[in-house]
């Protein structure tokens, strides 16, 4: 029970206290699977759980499955790691492209993470079962805090994504491999410096604007984050077109579905309803955004590399 245990901590923390916290009524089962768990380690004798922990593949160490197995567990593994329904294997497969262009550059490659989080072990992603949690993150962004908007990217293609995340899940799941990889450490500074002039230097100088970044930012990951997607937390510049035609100019102090408040250069804030007026936010990161699916991983560490070189 104990190895069985160790194994199930090592590959799911934070899950022995989410689902039984979160008792909605998808988590309420796994969470139950979890309490049982967390009372079977205490000693007390849950007849489910050892009952579970005779199928083979929980009793097998973790990895034993070897690097090539990607045969499905049983279901009862899934119910007991709480994890949602199988991923949908096929929209997995036409979703990995669509993934590895659009978001592996922060997320890394199988989503264990980068300068963006690892979401395979992010619960938001953990309570997703198809694309409904994640479709909003994606089509919205988090402005405040580095992750894009993707307002191109149709319903279908947030699905087929969101299931190459689950299937991710998924494959660490049955391998145990929960590595954080150490990506920070590697990079060509003279291929960062060749790249920066091919695809930079349009915007960019680094004897002007950019001269001295590395002492704003001196950490490897903050230096990355920031050259992939340097969204600033200021108020966004809006033009807003009245229904009578009349533009109005300003920052944005509100904007959502419903409701859009600009304030004007005199200082004056004006409300309206979203869907009587028409908005258009300019988008300054539009040379950000058309990188982001261009770059490699060894582009982003060389062109950080680069970029710490400037002091
Ligand atoms: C430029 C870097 C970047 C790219 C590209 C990017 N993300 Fe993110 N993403 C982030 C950062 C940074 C956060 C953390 C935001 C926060 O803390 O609120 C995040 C958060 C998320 C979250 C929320 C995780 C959680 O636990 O709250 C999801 C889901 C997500 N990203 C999915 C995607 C998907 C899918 C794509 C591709 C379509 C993508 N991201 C592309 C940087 C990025
Ligand atoms: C089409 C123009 C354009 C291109 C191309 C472009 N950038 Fe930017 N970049 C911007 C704009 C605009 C900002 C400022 C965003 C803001 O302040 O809100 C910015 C901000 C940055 C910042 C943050 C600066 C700071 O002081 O925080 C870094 C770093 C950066 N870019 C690096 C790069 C690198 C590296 C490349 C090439 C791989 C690149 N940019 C390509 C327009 C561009």
């Amino acid at each position: 029970m104990s190895k069985l245990g160790g194994a199930f901590l090592r590959l799911f923390p934070e899950r022995l206290i989410l689902p039984a916290m979160s008792m909605s009524s998808r988590s309420f089962l796994p969470g139950l699977a979890v309490l049982c768990l967390t009372g079977a380690l205490l000693g007390v004798p849950f007849s489910e759980v050892l009952a579970r922990s005779q199928e083979p593949n929980l009793q097998a160490p973790a990895g034993a499955q070897g690097a090539g197995a990607k045969a499905p567990p049983v279901r009862s593994t899934r119910d007991f790691l709480g994890l949602g329904p199988a991923p949908d294997a096929a929209a997995a497969k036409w979703g990995e492209p669509l993934y590895k262009a659009n978001c592996s550059a922060c997320h890394g490659p199988t989503a264990r993470g980068a300068q963006g989080p690892n979401l395979v072990r992010s619960v938001l992603v953990l309570h997703d079962e198809k694309g409904e949690e994640i479709a909003p993150v994606v089509k919205n962004g988090r402005a405040s805090s580095g992750m894009p908007a993707f307002p191109q990217l149709s319903e279908t293609e947030i699905y087929g994504i969101a299931e190459y995340i689950h299937l991710q899940i998924e494959l660490a799941a049955n391998r145990g491999l929960y590595s954080h990889s150490n990506t920070m450490t590697s990079g060509d500074a003279q291929k960062g410096k060749a790249y920066f002039e091919a695809h930079c230097a349009t915007c960019h100088s680094v004897t002007g604007d950019l001269a001295g970044i590395a002492g704003k930012y001196p950490q490897p990951s903050a230096m990355l984050a920031r050259l992939a997607w340097p969204s600033s937390r200021g108020a966004r510049e809006a033009t807003v077109t009245l229904a009578s035609g009349e533009k109005m100019t300003g920052t944005l102090a509100h904007y959502d579905d419903f409701e859009t408040s600009l304030k004007t250069a005199a200082g004056k804030v004006e409300t309206w309803p979203t869907a009587t007026v028409k908005v258009d936010i300019p988008d300054k990161l539009a040379g950000h955004r058309a990188l982001l699916p261009k770059y490699s991983d060894d582009d982003l560490h060389n062109l950080t590399q680069y970029l710490l070189s400037l002091k």
